[in-house]
């Protein structure tokens, strides 16, 4: 049976009300554990075994399956991973039982001190000799959670919190790929509650890094605390953007029921691996001292090579029973110890603060270092986010200072050397102007950042331009910094549009540049051009908050730049992830008229992509893309009409503005029709709104 044989019966079927056909439930239960199988052998396994389009075309089927059938939606189904909503706030829960840190060794010599305290407490407490066998993993420096499954099926996720209470991050983690959302196997539990950190990888923390700064939005100091802000974000969508990745090392209350408990915890890591978890990389299991001596060496050595981060080692006691009878401290357990490895922390000079002022007017402080090499990179520049951290930490100009690699990764000062501050050092004051164009710059209420408003500022004008064909951009090759800054300098290119009217001739004055590499970037840009979408394009143009994936949503919604300008706030936000921000951004763009104006000249330059609807994938309506609001008493259920109405393509919105399309007057109309007709606004009565369903196939029950 074909989507579409499928479909047309399911719609008759939703009409008549009818039991769902097994053939559907056949089909979801098919799909789900199919899309969770290869959602495992991706994402867990790093071992695909389909194209992503079918991997697509499963999921696209699944979903609309589900739409229409919405019962049979199975609680662990991989559509839940989607998210798109937004929490009022995070709730708290207890853990079941106490979530411990662990105590901190930092050298062989402490280790040693801690293993016969263990052994110590173990003889005088069991009358036996300590077991010699002792689990070793790297330490992840990521945020601890807590996943509850409840017969295999994932219900709650926990942040440690002070370790008894902890905060209620399930909908945010139902977007992690890495966590299952049902057990695999055949036997599972009946209740199983998993331990782990959730990290953020460091290739995906630098390319999370790299889109927050090309959205103009904050970047994180490192991958903990991008993990830990991640999670604890209210806008599910956000989540769902950010990869991070789940990472099993112990378990919480569990009830065994028919399942065989494990006695090891060897067994253990078999065991979470079984039910589809990852485990932390490379954890092996040391029978004696020396093969532990060994292993932290290797692990502080290789410590680079990780993908995510890690801060040291973990040593555990194999033995689970001898691990009870050790119990914990206040604090603490007595079987296991992090072995913590130092951060690689250098001193250096810190020679000046530059201020650098980025595309969406952002000025952002970086520290001039003397260069020094930390954990085998050279590092002279160190982002110091904004003012306030400046402040925090007290830094001043010809300061010593400490600084590391954080998450061996980007370089940060971690505090000033205050015993060795000098007469000299000078006290930061942040500009009250623009560096590149003098003009006032300005603070947003409830934000750290201070910003250079004036629209034709040569840096963010140059930022824009840089961003305008970079990768995030219409990414078109051979266009880096240095070619842009030579352009806008010799006052070749002031707007994008400019860019398009270049000739070969025009650059043949720029460094390093002969008639071939000239053609060859003209040529470029006319190829940009030509197969610029809007997708492309709206990521170009540089709206603030608006990156890669909003770009997609936006053009997937509308037909070209203009039908994005119009849109109102409401009418965006009605998107998957556009929250009140990111539609507020969008709208203030269209109406900068210095915005409008660089649009113009694209259209005249021939950028002007425009998305060709397929037609057949919606139904004709003249509802479609027009916004509806219905008032007073109808005789179809409203929240009925409003679905119903989306699946014609209109948009429903919750006020009367000039925005309004179409405002359906049932009986009794309020205030809501007297302010409609004020503006002028189309008003349809029911009968006419049901003869738009009836003309589409649609008859619903009337009350
Ligand atoms: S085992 C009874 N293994 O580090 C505690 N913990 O700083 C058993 N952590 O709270 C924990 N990597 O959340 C274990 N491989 C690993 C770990 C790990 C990171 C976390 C853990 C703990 C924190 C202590």
């Amino acid at each position: 049976m074909s989507l579409d044989q499928l479909l047309d019966g399911l719609e008759k079927a939703t009409h008549d009300k009818a039991a769902p056909p097994d053939s559907v439930k056949e089909r979801i239960n098919y799909l789900t554990d199919e899309i969770d199988k290869h959602n495992y052998y991706y994402h867990t396994l790093d071992d695909p075994k389909i194209d992503d389009a079918t991997y697509d075309a499963m999921w696209r089927e699944l979903q609309e399956l589900e739409k229409a059938w919405p019962a049979l939606r199975k609680p662990w189904s991989p559509t839940l991973r989607v998210g798109g909503h937004l929490l009022e706030s995070l709730a708290k829960k207890n853990h079941a039982t106490p979530m411990y840190s662990l105590d901190n060794v930092f050298s062989m010599g402490e280790w040693y001190e801690f293993l016969e305290r263990m052994g110590r407490f173990f003889e005088q407490t069991t009358h036996d000799s300590l077991p010699t066998d002792f689990w070793c993993d790297p330490k992840l420096d990521g945020l601890a959670l807590e996943l509850v499954y409840v017969d295999g099926v994932f219900t709650d996720a926990l942040t440690r919190g002070d370790g008894m209470v902890g905060e209620v991050v399930t909908d945010a983690c139902r977007t992690i790929a890495t966590i299952p959302l049902k057990l695999k196997g055949e036997k599972v539990p009946p209740l199983f509650t998993v331990r782990g950190e959730a990290v953020m990888y460091k290739s995906d923390f630098q390319e999370l890094n790299k889109n927050q700064t090309a959205k103009g939005q904050r970047t994180f100091a490192n991958p903990r605390n991008a993990a830990a802000g991640t999670l604890r974000q209210l806008d599910i969508s956000v989540v769902k953007s950010r990869k991070l990745t789940f990472l099993a090392y112990n378990i919480g209350k569990v009830e065994w029921g028919d399942e065989e408990p494990v006695t090891l915890h060897s067994d253990l890591i078999e065991r979470l691996k079984s039910y589809g978890f990852l485990t932390p990389p490379g954890g092996i299991l040391c029978t004696d001292d020396i093969a532990i001596e060994h292993y932290v060496q290797d692990v502080r050595d290789k410590r680079d090579e990780y993908p995510m981060e890690i801060d040291g080692c973990v040593i555990k006691l194999n033995n689970l029973n001898a691990q009870s009878a050790l119990s914990f401290t206040a604090r603490a357990p007595r079987f296991a110890v992090a072995f913590k490895f130092p951060a690689s922390q250098v001193e250096t000079k810190l020679l000046k603060i530059d201020i650098q002022v980025g595309r969406t007017g952002v000025l952002t402080p970086v520290a001039i270092l003397e260069p020094v090499s930390v954990g085998g990179v050279i590092v002279q520049r160190a982002t110091l986010h904004n003012a306030d951290e400046i402040a925090e930490k007290d830094l001043r100009e010809g300061d010593y200072v400490i600084v590391q690699r954080a998450g061996d990764v980007i370089p940060e000062i971690v505090r000033p050397v205050l015993k060795k501050r000098g007469a000299e050092v000078v006290t930061f004051r942040f500009p009250e102007i623009c560096p590149a164009c003098g003009s006032p710059v300005f603070k947003e209420v409830g934000q750290a950042y201070v910003r250079c408003e004036y629209v034709s500022c040569p840096a963010v004008r140059l930022r824009s331009l840089i961003h305008f064909v970079s990768k995030s951009g219409l990414d078109v090759p051979g266009f880096g910094e240095k070619l842009m800054e030579q352009l806008v300098s010799k006052g070749l290119v002031r707007l994008p549009s400019d860019l398009f009217k270049l000739k070969p001739k025009d650059l043949l004055d720029l460094d390093r540049m002969g008639e071939v590499l000239a053609t060859k970037l003209v040529d470029a840009l006319k190829t940009a051009r030509e197969e610029a979408t809007l997708e492309k394009l709206i990521a170009a143009i540089g709206i603030h908050h608006v990156g890669q994936q909003t770009a997609r949503t936006l053009a997937d919604n509308f037909e070209d730049l203009a039908e994005v300008g119009w849109a109102s706030v409401s009418m965006l936000m009605q998107l998957p992830d556009v929250g009140p921000e990111v539609a507020q951004s969008i709208q203030n763009f269209f109406q900068t008229p210095a915005n409008i104006a660089m649009l113009e000249q694209l259209y005249e330059q021939g950028l002007w992509p425009v998305n060709k609807h397929e037609t057949d994938k919606h139904v004709e309506s003249p509802l479609r893309g027009k916004t509806i609001l219905f008032t007073g008493t109808l005789r179809i259920a409203r929240g009925l009409a409003q679905k119903y109405a989306e699946e014609l393509g209109a948009i429903p919105v919750t006020g009367v503005s000039k925005k309004l399309n179409y405002l359906v007057v049932g009986e009794n109309p309020g205030s809501k029709l007297t302010k409609a007709k004020a503006l002028g606004i189309t008003t349809l009565d029911e009968k006419a709104f049901l003869t738009l369903l009836a003309d589409q196939g649609i008859n619903p029950e009337l009350k």
